[in-house]
């Protein structure tokens, strides 16, 4: 559920017309729903209350500083996966006991600004990377709170891309090596074992692979334990997915209801690290109609194609381009105007550079507004300066008033840092 809806065929975002809010920042923009943003968040922390557990939002998904000051000022924590996230998370306040730490490459630099942070705990891939912590911590007479990423070898169902807890997959360590490598953690002398992690990929549907997982995980927890190897959190990973066309994923109450049975009387903290179901949908990506142009069928009972071109492209939203990813596209102003099959496509001089592919769309002109739904998670995160755009602009919307959250990027800003050695000059 979330907060754009039509009003007299009008795109609302809250109590907002899009429209003004294009007319005043420009396009191409991202909105997003401070009310979608605290409802997604909340129905996590409501499924889960009663459960000793920590939300920690995956910032990957949207690392905007207002809106993870939006959701620290509301108890969540954070997922990070780089230097870069953990100084967002705490910029925006999240208390660093709130924090974990995930990915296969962590440097040496990052690991000693998390252990200066005090995070709650290192979500480790490999012995090497182990080692490596282990190493630091020593140097700077600190204990390295840790737990080791598990691969449960469980298919998620989803995009080969984002799926992550299969055997072939970078990530983790596989789950039947896990004791051997908890043994090892246990003798190293500047690491404290706090838990286990698993993530098994992202836009999953289904219960059933988050109840695979965790059964597994829980199962390991226990032989942990049998060989007094203490583990107090178990970290399942990324949420749940989303609805981007007919998908029905569950709501987080369906998944509490689920897992907490496997959970009791485990004595286990509960980490959910969601990043697309907060996200998601609390976010759109509003572009405006450039150009139009017709091709006939090739053949002649071929319908015509419209191409709809946009200035918004691959560069601001990727997903499209790099999964075939389905994103809604919605008129800002409702019309009744005869339907035609259309590519949405962006100004980027490559073919993939497509937000939408033979959609049946209601006839729209030059100037008109689209709205891309679904593009709250991974839409701006994900965005690049390619054919050397500036990166778009975002809003937030709260109630009846909208905040740039972050403005529009200049061409100042497509060569600050660079330099032109003495001989160019
Ligand atoms: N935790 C870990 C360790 C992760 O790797 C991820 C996502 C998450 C949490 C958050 O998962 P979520 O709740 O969002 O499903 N760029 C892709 C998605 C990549 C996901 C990578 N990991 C996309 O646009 O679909």
């Amino acid at each position: 559920m979330h907060d754009f809806t039509y009003k007299n065929s009008e795109l609302y975002a809250e109590a907002v017309p899009v429209r003004k809010i294009a007319e005043s920042v420009g396009t191409p923009l991202y909105v997003y729903s401070h009310n979608t943003f605290l409802r997604h968040f909340n129905a996590y922390r409501n499924a889960f209350d009663g459960q000793p557990h920590t939300i920690c939002f995956a910032l990957k998904a949207n690392s905007n500083i207002s809106i993870l000051k939006l959701l620290a000022k509301n108890g969540c924590g954070a997922d990070v996966v780089s230097g870069g996230e953990l100084h967002l998370a705490l910029k925006a306040g999240i208390p660093p006991e709130k924090i974990v730490y995930a990915g296969v490459g962590k440097t040496e630099q990052e690991i000693v600004q998390a252990l200066r942070a005090g995070i709650l705990m290192f979500n480790m891939e490999s012995s090497d990377e182990m080692l490596a912590i282990n190493e630091i911590a020593g140097r700077l007479k600190k204990k390295a709170p840790v737990a080791l990423r598990v691969n449960p070898d469980i298919d998620p169902e989803t995009h080969p891309y984002i799926s992550t807890g299969l055997k072939e997959s970078k990530f983790g360590i596989p789950i039947e090596e896990a004791l051997e490598h908890y043994k090892l953690a246990g003798k190293l002398p500047h690491l404290e074992i706090r838990g286990i992690h698993k993530h098994i990929g992202s836009q999953i549907t289904t219960i059933k692979p988050f109840v695979d997982s965790l059964q597994k995980v829980i199962l390991l927890a226990k032989t942990l334990r049998s060989h007094g190897i203490a583990i107090n959190y178990i970290d399942m990973g990324g949420g749940l997915g989303i609805p981007y066309n007919n998908e029905h994923p569950p709501h987080p109450s369906e998944l509490s209801k689920a897992i907490l049975p496997l959970l009791k009387g485990g004595n286990f903290n509960l980490i959910l690290e969601p990043g697309r179901s907060i996200a998601g949908n609390a976010g759109i990506f509003v572009t405006r109609v450039l150009y139009l142009k017709k091709h006939l069928g090739s053949e002649p009972d071929q319908p015509e194609k419209m191409f709809v071109i946009i200035d918004g492209g691959m560069n601001d939203l990727i997903r499209p381009s790099l999964y075939n990813a389905y994103h809604n596209v919605l008129p800002v102003k409702q019309n009744n105007r005869r339907k035609v099959i259309s590519d949405v496509v962006g100004p980027i001089c490559e073919s993939g550079d497509f937000l939408a592919k033979n959609r049946k769309l209601n006839t729209v002109s030059r100037g008109d507004l689209l709205a891309v739904m679904s593009a709250g998670a991974y839409g701006f995160t994900m965005s690049s300066n390619y054919n050397s755009r500036p990166r778009a602009a975002e809003v937030l919307v709260k109630g009846s008033k909208f905040y740039v959250v972050r403005e529009r990027e200049t061409y100042k800003d497509l060569i600050r840092g660079s330099k032109i050695p003495e001989f160019l000059k």
